[in-house]
């Protein structure tokens, strides 16, 4: 009796009082020694309407001419903002209407008599993304006369972005620009071209034939971008360096300004982007605590998930996503939208698991209870 006794105590002791083990990717995911608590992946190529997806607001707002510095003002439309998912998910890059899958965005030829061209804007509606790394899988128009965007946006003085002028194509390179909008900018009127904060970046690529994937992690102190998981250029001009939270964006537009978009382009001209995905910290409090609540054990092998590289250009299936993998949920306490509805268990496994060893110690204590 007593050595059962004693082997039933060592159990219920081990239940209640043992090592806490982590669920995947609790406490966050890491890119070399940084950790970011929050993510978003947007797989566009996954079958959807992003009207129905809660983690992008498509946008329909004007700007006149003069607001939108160019001859022409622009009438952003969410009408201009398409999914084209593809045909077989994970096997087939092209999407349902035989274009390359992925969420297109247009901008729009210019008809007879109007004075604004017609663009496409998509945002995400978390507002709460402070430093992070954020990748997006784009093809760009062939168009002569838009500029294309992925970028971070608080305001126009705190902004982060990656430009794409299709006046800089030619048949076998092209270019990006990178800008880091300052109070700098304002006090040149607009343009940050002349700033140290504004980089001209040549690719030995036509970024219209295929998808690459474009990349700016963002840190305190400084700012790397990336195309196809290679190292592009650093701005540490630390004084322009955002340090407020803000959103990420997709933009699509031309305003006919001959110094920047160029345009307006002669056909509809459309931008395609496969993917999103930002690992970022969050400013909200209630985010910060539900990180603390889940993150229990930064130490267990599984706590902290490294965010992988993207291998080559991103083709459909090649991509990861934490939101996607098989098995155990490796988005854990994440707000992504899959286009199906959460499970009310919502925090995931750990919930469960805590769950079964309260149980289990219930029962083992009144079973210990009986035979004592
Ligand atoms: C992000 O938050 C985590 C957890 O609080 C922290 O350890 C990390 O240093 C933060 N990263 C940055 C770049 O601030
Ligand atoms: C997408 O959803 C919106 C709003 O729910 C709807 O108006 C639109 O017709 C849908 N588009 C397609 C292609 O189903
Ligand atoms: C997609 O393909 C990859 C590689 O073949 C595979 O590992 C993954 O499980 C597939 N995902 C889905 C959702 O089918
Ligand atoms: C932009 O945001 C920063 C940080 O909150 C603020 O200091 C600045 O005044 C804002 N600038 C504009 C133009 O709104
Ligand atoms: C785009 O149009 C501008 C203005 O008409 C012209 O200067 C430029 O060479 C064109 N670029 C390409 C790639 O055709
Ligand atoms: C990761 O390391 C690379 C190479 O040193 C650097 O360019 C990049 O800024 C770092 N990113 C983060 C988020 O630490
Ligand atoms: C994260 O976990 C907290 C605590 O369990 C819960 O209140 C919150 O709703 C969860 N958030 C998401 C997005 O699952």
């Amino acid at each position: 009796m007593s050595t059962l006794r004693a082997w039933l105590l060592l159990v219920a002791l081990g239940f209640m009082g043992g090592p806490v083990v982590n669920a995947d990717c609790e406490c966050g995911y890491s890119l070399n020694s940084t950790i970011f608590t929050d993510l978003i992946e947007s797989d566009f190529t996954l079958p959807q309407n992003i009207s129905d997806n809660t983690d992008w607001a498509l946008q329909d707002w004007q700007v006149g001419r003069e607001a939108s510095r160019g001859p022409y003002g622009r009438r952003t439309r969410s009408q201009n903002v398409v999914s084209n998912p593809s045909v077989q998910h994970n096997i087939s890059a092209k999407g349902v209407n035989g274009d390359p899958a992925g969420l297109e965005l247009f901008v729009r030829r210019l008809e007879d008599g109007e004075e604004d061209i017609s663009v496409a804007e998509a945002d995400t509606r978390r507002t709460d993304m402070m430093y992070g790394t954020f990748r997006a899988g784009i093809k760009t128009t062939s168009i002569n006369g838009t500029c294309g965007a992925f970028f971070w946006y608080l305001n126009d003085t705190q902004e982060i972005d990656i430009e794409f002028l299709s006046s800089q194509l030619t048949p076998t390179s092209s270019s990006i620009n990178l800008v880091l909008h300052s109070l700098l900018t304002q006090e040149r009127g607009g343009d940050a071209k002349s700033t140290p904060t504004f980089k001209i970046i040549s690719l030995p690529f036509p970024m219209d034939q295929d998808f690459h994937e474009y990349r700016f992690d963002w840190q305190p102190d400084r700012v790397s971008f990336y195309v196809d998981s290679k190292w592009m250029a650093d701005i540490t001009n630390s004084q322009y360096i955002p340090q407020s939270p803000g959103k990420i964006i997709l933009s699509h537009w031309s305003n006919g300004n001959p110094l920047w978009s160029g345009g307006p382009p002669e056909v509809d001209a459309k931008m395609t982007v496969s993917y999103v995905k930002g690992y970022f910290n969050s400013s909200l409090p209630s985010r910060q605590e539900d990180y603390k609540n889940r993150c229990k054990d930064r130490r267990g092998s599984k706590a902290i998930c490294p965010i992988p590289e993207q291998n080559g250009s991103p083709k459909v299936g090649t991509v990861h996503f934490f939101s996607q993998q098989p098995g155990t949920d490796k988005a854990p306490n994440q707000t992504v939208y899959t286009g199906k509805p959460k499970t009310s268990l919502g925090s995931g496994p750990a919930a469960g698991r805590d769950c079964w060893m309260l149980v289990c110690s219930v029962l083992l204590a009144s079973f210990m209870s009986l035979v004592l």
